[in-house]
């Protein structure tokens, strides 16, 4: 089997990408280890940037976004019993954020790519790459997990297989530095059936802990609230869990949180990581296998959207106009993007969450950042720029 552009995992990240290339003529294959069905049922990220929608749009993959999806000019802050709503679009020049499930997301660009024709094999097994360093790659796989070894032979490998997957190992350990950061915190996250309590996403700071009030549909809510870095699902019981909502979130203005039952559960962990450089031979990673964000600043999904932009321009340049110098550029130009990223999530954790281990100077200094960033024009357009997504920036040293 042969193709351009081998592409490990059908996340975002490698969906994306397969869509950004068939739009500019390129041939992709996706190898994907787990089913479609799990692809499509993982619940995860929910906040598109302005620039990932539109992108959606461009590559003509938007109709259940501009259907279901929901557009939201501005989010809340919340902390003291009292919210302070952030401007999104007045903020800046009129970009918004779009509130759609990340695996609706994946369900258009798999139906999307199946219905022009592209190759997507998911639920194979021991993939493995080999000669990422020489002119002609290949990725050795088997179909089903457990059917005959074969081999896909390709001009480059984009690694979009997530934190865990095998592309990241191959760039030898003395050709890369790992920037890494665990939180002692984790997010429990619920799915309610309920509608809405907010027409708007609720980032609430509280003694007891961080909490975020967003939303699936009219009629499901998605919710969040801090918990132990360690802590066990079996520690929260619903009643628990909106005994511990209702007290982060309660303002003294009447708000009441909707409840509802609870049809998902899980914990999640948080933490920070980089790999420098991102592209090692003909092998480029994008999105989680190359970088982990902590998801108070909506990000990782859309730094993976944004790195196989990156990638997708610069295979262009090289199969149209045989200039590989976009591609030699491809880590530096995403590195810019996404430790701005790194920052602003980092940030809006250290903002927003209670700190277990914070001096009673460091808690005051926070409580006098929240202040700041909700009352000061500037505090809030540096959020609002930062929150809606940061251009790309194409120089190259
Ligand atoms: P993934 O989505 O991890 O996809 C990688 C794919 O590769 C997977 O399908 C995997 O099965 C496959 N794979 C792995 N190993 C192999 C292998 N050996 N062979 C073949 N395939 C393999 N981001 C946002 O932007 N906004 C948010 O609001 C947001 N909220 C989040 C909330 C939660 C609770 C969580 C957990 C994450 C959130 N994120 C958010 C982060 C976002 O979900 C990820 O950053 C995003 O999924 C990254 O996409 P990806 O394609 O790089 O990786
Ligand atoms: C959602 C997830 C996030 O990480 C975030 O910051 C806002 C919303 C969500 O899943 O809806």
């Amino acid at each position: 089997m042969r193709t351009q552009v081998a592409i490990i995992g059908a996340g975002p990240a490698g969906l994306m990408l397969a869509q950004l290339l068939h739009s500019k003529g390129i041939e992709s294959v996706i190898l994907e280890s787990r089913t479609r069905a799990e692809i499509e049922e993982t619940i995860r990220a929910g906040v598109l940037e302005q620039g990932t929608a539109d992108l959606m749009r461009e590559l003509g993959v938007a109709d259940r976004m501009n259907r279901l999806g929901q557009v939201h000019d501005g989010i809340e802050f919340r902390f003291h019993r009292k919210g302070h709503r952030i401007n999104l679009n007045e903020l800046t020049g009129g970009k918004r954020v779009t509130i759609y499930a990340q695996h609706e997301v994946l369900k258009d660009l798999i139906s999307a790519r199946i219905a022009t024709g592209g190759e997507i094999l998911f639920n194979v097994g021991d993939v493995r790459l080999l000669d990422v360093d020489t002119e002609s790659p290949r990725v050795q796989f088997r179909r089903d997990k457990d059917g005959e070894l074969e081999e896909l032979v390709c001009d480059f490998i984009a690694g979009c297989d997530g934190f865990h997957g095998p592309s990241r190992q191959h760039i030898p350990q003395h050709a890369r530095t790992e920037y890494s950061e665990v939180f002692p915190m984790s997010w429990l996250g619920i799915l309610a059936e309920a509608p809405p309590s907010s027409p708007e996403l609720i980032y609430a700071h509280h003694d007891r802990g961080f909490a975020l009030v967003s939303t699936r549909s009219p009629e499901i809510q998605r919710i969040y609230l801090q918990v132990d870095a360690h802590d066990d699902l079996g520690n929260w019981s619903d009643e628990r869990i909106w005994s511990e909502l209702h007290r982060r979130l309660e303002t003294d203005d009447g708000w009441t949180l909707i409840e509802g039952p609870i049809i998902q559960k899980n914990i999640v962990g948080m933490r920070s990581f980089v790999c420098d450089p991102m592209q090692y031979g003909r092998l480029f990673l994008a999105g989680d296998a190359a970088h982990i964000v902590p998801p108070t600043g909506a990000k990782g999904l859309n730094l993976a959207v944004s790195d196989v932009v990156v990638l997708a321009k610069g295979l262009e340049a090289y199969y149209k106009q045989g200039n590989a110098a976009w591609l030699q550029a491809y880590s530096e130009i995403c590195l810019r993007r996404v430790w701005k990223a790194e920052r602003f999530s980092n940030y809006m954790t250290a903002l927003l969450h209670r700190h277990a281990n914070y001096s009673p100077f460091q808690r005051q200094i926070q409580l006098a950042e929240l202040d700041y960033v909700t009352s000061s024009p500037v505090g809030l357009a540096s959020i609002a720029e930062n929150y809606v997504g940061l251009p790309i920036d194409w120089r190259r040293s």
